[in-house]
């Protein structure tokens, strides 16, 4: 039976980390990983220069960017382990990246740099690191000196440590090696688990009431979106006036549930429904059941440039409203309603209003998601009560630890996961 001091199940970005930052503090660690391929999710992930962190992150106020059951539970390893942090690691290591909007950080060449840093660090803290390798199973038993001991059955043989750090990520892309280890594992150490969804997801409609939109997939355009509030939550406070300029929600969530909430993003037509970074960032939001509401032009006086238009132009309205919005979408919006389909200044006030407020706020109800295969990360997971946010260690159950995706800690798009899963696993390897 091979002895270490820590065993790390799952070599992804958290897990990699953690199993590098504890080694190179003088603890004999041993790394496993199902998958053939090492950390394929960051290799794929955004667009293959991954958005390793968010310039905008701010540690005191983890709400603003992180969802979950108890959003500040990542407040204390946010602190610790920053973006400047990482970014320092980079640029030690001689990565070049750059800034895109809303302070997402991507690397300069491939999303690879970042995967080649890590296996980088795990071999100057001399991590022994077997990949492919199952695990069958995982014991606890208490050891001869009084401690606690876990023992785990491998495809390579048995092994024993003091400590056991889960970082198995979520149920997302299946097809890569997603699993629901880490929720097992934790169930059957008796901690409680949120009911995991996908999250960062395209969402569908059904196919017919889908049909006039299906031929716009491609077309994308900024727009702002809007979810509705739980049925339980309060009322939400009034929005101030105006859009904030980054996007971020117009509304203050409550400590554990949304109250409603408005991102200003691009959205994307697809052949099944809605997509782009607007959907992806409210489908963490969206409940089942419930309608989103959608400014095609925000920040735009339709009403006032409609009017305008009927007063000076002699074009059909679907023309007019291509000066606004992309053409194909104005001759498929205009296609709904037969009192649309004439020139504007044959219009009258009552359907340019009604086009008006419709554009304003487009009201639909997703069927559904595109699921775990599409989705980029999973919501829900071991809960966070269950946990120590210091250290991140099972209050009930000592050496054991969960770090990253499997944790019920789900960040925006832009880079915030990533950010989650290096001070998640910081703080983890800090206390081992
Ligand atoms: P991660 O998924 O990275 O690693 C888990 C590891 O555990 C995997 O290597 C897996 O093989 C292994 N494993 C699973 N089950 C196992 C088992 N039973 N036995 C052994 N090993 C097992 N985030 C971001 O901040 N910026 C971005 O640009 C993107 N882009 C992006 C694109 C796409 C397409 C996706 C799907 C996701 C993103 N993300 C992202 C999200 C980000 O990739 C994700 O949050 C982190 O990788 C989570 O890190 P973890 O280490 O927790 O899990």
């Amino acid at each position: 039976m091979q002895q270490f001091d820590v065993v790390v199940i799952g070599a992804g970005a958290a897990g990699l980390f953690c199993a590098g930052v504890a080694g190179q503090r003088g603890l004999k660690v041993l790394l496993i990983d199902h998958a053939v391929k090492v950390a394929e999710k960051i290799r794929i992930s955004g667009g293959g220069r991954c958005n390793f962190t968010n310039r905008d992150l701010d540690p005191r106020a983890p709400h603003k960017h992180y969802l979950g059951e108890n959003p500040e539970f990542c407040r204390s390893a946010l602190a610790r382990y920053t973006p400047a942090d990482f970014i320092n690691l980079l640029q030690g290591a001689g990565i070049p990246w750059h800034e895109k909007h809303k302070g997402q950080l991507f690397c300069d060449r491939s999303a690879d740099d970042v995967v080649q840093l890590l296996l980088r660090e795990c071999a100057a803290g001399g991590v022994t690191h077997w990949q492919p390798c199952a695990v069958r199973a995982v014991r606890h038993v208490a050891s001869l000196a009084g401690g606690t001991t876990y023992e785990l059955d491998t495809e390579r043989g048995p092994v024993q440590s003091h400590s056991l750090v889960v970082a198995t990520g979520g149920l997302s892309i299946p097809k890569i090696g997603a699993t629901d280890f880490g929720h097992r594992l934790a169930r059957q150490f008796g901690l409680r688990v949120v009911t995991p969804r996908p999250a960062l997801v395209p969402l569908t409609f059904d196919s017919s009431a889908w049909a006039p939109y299906a031929e716009l997939a491609g077309l994308a355009l900024p727009v702002k979106i809007e979810a509705e509030p739980p049925a339980a939550a309060p009322a939400p406070a009034p929005a101030p006036a105006g859009d904030t300029a980054d996007g971020a929600p117009k509304r203050p969530r409550g400590k554990s549930q949304h109250t409603g909430m408005a991102f200003l993003e691009d959205l994307l037509f697809t052949h099944r429904g809605l997509s782009g970074p607007a959907v992806l960032q409210i489908s963490s939001y969206w409940q089942e059941g419930t309608p989103l509401h959608i400014d095609l032009l925000p920040g735009q006086d339709i009403a006032a440039h409609l009017a305008e238009a009927k007063q000076q132009s002699r074009k059909l309205l679907s023309k007019e409203l291509a000066h606004l919005l992309p053409t194909r979408l104005a001759e498929t919006w205009t296609a709904q309603d037969p009192a649309w389909q004439r020139p504007v200044a044959e219009t009258s006030d009552k359907a340019l209003s009604a086009l008006a407020e419709r554009l304003r706020r487009w009201t639909l109800t997703p069927a559904g998601s595109e699921g775990y295969a599409k989705a980029e990360v999973t919501a829900g997971g071991v809960d966070t009560r269950e946990l120590s946010s210091q250290t991140l260690e099972a209050r009930a159950q000592a050496g054991l630890y969960f770090i990253g995706e499997v944790v019920d800690v789900t960040g925006w798009l832009g880079g915030y996961n990533f950010q989650w899963a290096w001070a998640s696993a910081h703080a983890c390897a800090m206390a081992l």
